[in-house]
């Protein structure tokens, strides 16, 4: 009988560390861009990538600042970020490759090609 109840005062925390388990190993990076850019980048840009007034972020779905941005330009401002403002550098933090992907993301963004 005390063996019963040694089963079943135990497996109740059994439950418990294994539904706990996954998500405290959940860290693993985010896959697509668009969730990099939410989880890095929207706090600042705004989710859909408009900008927000009051810290000087671009309206990035402009046309506009579309055709004045290179792809190369880009990818250096992610990387090195921008002195003398809020932006950051990101190299270090974010891999060569999910910059590029992010890069591709900001052009997605453009409200012309919507
Ligand atoms: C702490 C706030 C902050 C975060 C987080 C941030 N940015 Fe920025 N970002 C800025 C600011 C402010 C500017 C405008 C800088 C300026 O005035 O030239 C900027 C500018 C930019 C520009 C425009 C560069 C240009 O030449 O005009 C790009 C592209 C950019 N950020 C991409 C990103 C990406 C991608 C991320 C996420 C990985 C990110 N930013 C995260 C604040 C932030």
């Amino acid at each position: 009988m005390s063996k019963f109840a040694h089963t079943f005062l135990l497996l109740p925390v059994c439950i418990a560390s294994l539904t706990l388990l996954p998500s405290g190993l959940s860290a693993a990076p985010a896959s697509s861009a668009g969730k990099l850019f939410q989880a890095n980048c929207s706090r600042c840009h705004g989710p859909d990538g408009k900008g927000k007034a009051m810290i000087h972020t671009p309206n990035v779905t402009d046309p506009k600042w579309q055709a004045s941005h290179s792809d190369q330009r880009i990818i250096s401002m992610i990387t090195n970020g921008e002195k003398g403002t809020m932006m950051p550098a990101w190299k270090g933090k974010l891999t060569t490759a999910q910059i590029h992907s992010l890069m591709h993301y900001i052009r997605s963004l453009n409200s012309a090609k919507k």
